[in-house]
């Protein structure tokens, strides 16, 4: 089964290549490397043992896609996670968001529109703050906090009415919490351009010496400890769900043409819940401080994950402990062998 992973360079896209590759596949990636560095097909041959076929083109060129699509007729899947993703620079910039994150999905939709299984990277970011939490997949999609959540909750509007109309077209949208740690191998991690806007890519570049002391934007929430409560998932329990929601489609078990799944663990964990376990995983102590809340960010979310368990077969495996860990071993790694 040949597969494409659009976004495939990228920090989710690197590794549910390496899982697609574990569990059979053979994988093609387009990447422009936007936001990810070539390097990393080196990285993911020293995982796998082969290069993945790559080919570096912007998808919101119709007239690339288009030709991709025909030269590679053969592609049976799809998973699409090439998008503009920094939720701050799209309140600045909100047309380069609105225009990467839809031209490139349109173009693959009308580049590949028949007898194709497609995945799609979404967001809890379309829950907003949640009325009930675990969060379940029937809560209401929520106004978005910025141009980039809107474009989630676009994106997965627009595939729910292009399945449709289109009946060999078959989608999972898949809505992540938050993805965390890097592979076991620490040969593959996240890369963020600039200053983290992330909790975790800013403790350990903070740990390493790379950046200041670590802001806790509030502890007034109403919560256990006062910080703010997110789901954080490792990044391969999460890149594993990927070929999870593959297998449903091909083996003919989705129910309707167009179905969302909750990607996260369901357990909830504080900003201060996350400093304490990535000291007492990896031994380094932390420098932090209390600030005050973060505009846009809400108190707590985490979802449920009976839906993916029952129809995916897929449950995270990896606690918070791994995620520290590993996200530690993969900053040590890029410092002691920088891409650049
Ligand atoms: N990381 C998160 O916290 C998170 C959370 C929820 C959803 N998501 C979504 O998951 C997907 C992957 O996220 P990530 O963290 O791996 O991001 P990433 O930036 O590491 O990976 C995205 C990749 O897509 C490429 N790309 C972007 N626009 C492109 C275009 N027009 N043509 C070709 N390639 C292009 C970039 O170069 C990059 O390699 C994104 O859609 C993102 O919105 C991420």
């Amino acid at each position: 089964m040949k597969i494409l992973v659009t976004g495939g360079t990228g920090y989710i896209g690197s590794h549910t290549v390496v899982e697609l590759h574990q569990a059979g596949y053979e994988v093609l990636i387009v990447d422009d490397l936007s936001n990810s560095n070539i390097r990393i097909l080196d990285q993911i041959e020293a995982i796998i043992g082969k290069k993945p076929l790559f080919f570096q083109f912007d998808l919101c060129d119709e007239q690339m896609v288009k030709a991709f699509a025909e030269q590679n007729a053969d592609i049976s899947g799809v998973i699409h996670f090439a998008a503009s993703k920094a939720v701050g620079e799209s309140v600045e910039k909100p047309l380069k968001y609105y225009r990467n994150n839809f031209f490139s999905l349109i173009n693959l939709l009308q580049a590949f529109n028949s007898r194709l299984n497609f995945v799609f990277s979404s967001s809890c970011t379309v829950y907003g703050q949640p009325d009930q939490l675990p969060v379940n997949e029937s809560a209401p999609v929520k106004k978005a906090e910025s141009p980039y959540g809107n474009t989630k909750q676009i994106a997965e509007e627009i595939l729910a009415e292009t399945c449709a109309v289109s009946p060999d077209l078959n989608v999972i949208s898949l809505r992540y919490f938050n993805p965390v740690g890097a592979h076991k191998s620490a040969l593959i991690g996240e890369l963020p351009n600039g200053v983290p806007q992330n909790l975790v890519p800013f403790i350990t570049q903070s740990a390493i010496g790379k950046r200041g002391p670590i802001t806790v934007y509030g502890n007034d929430y109403n919560t256990p400890d006062g910080s703010a409560i997110r789901d954080y998932i490792h990044v391969v329990d999460l890149a594993k769900a990927h070929v999870a929601a593959l297998k449903r489609m091909e083996e003919g078990r989705s129910e309707g043409n167009y179905e969302v799944f909750n990607v996260g663990t369901g357990k909830g964990s504080s900003v201060l819940e996350i400093i304490a376990a990535f000291e007492s995983s990896t031994g380094e102590k932390l420098n932090y401080q209390i600030g005050p809340r973060r505009e846009g960010d809400i108190e707590q979310i985490y979802g449920s994950v009976d839906k993916s368990a029952e129809k995916l077969g897929w449950k995270a495996e990896l606690g918070i402990e791994e995620m520290m860990r590993s996200a530690w071993e993969w900053e040590k790694y890029i410092k002691a062998n920088p891409f650049e």
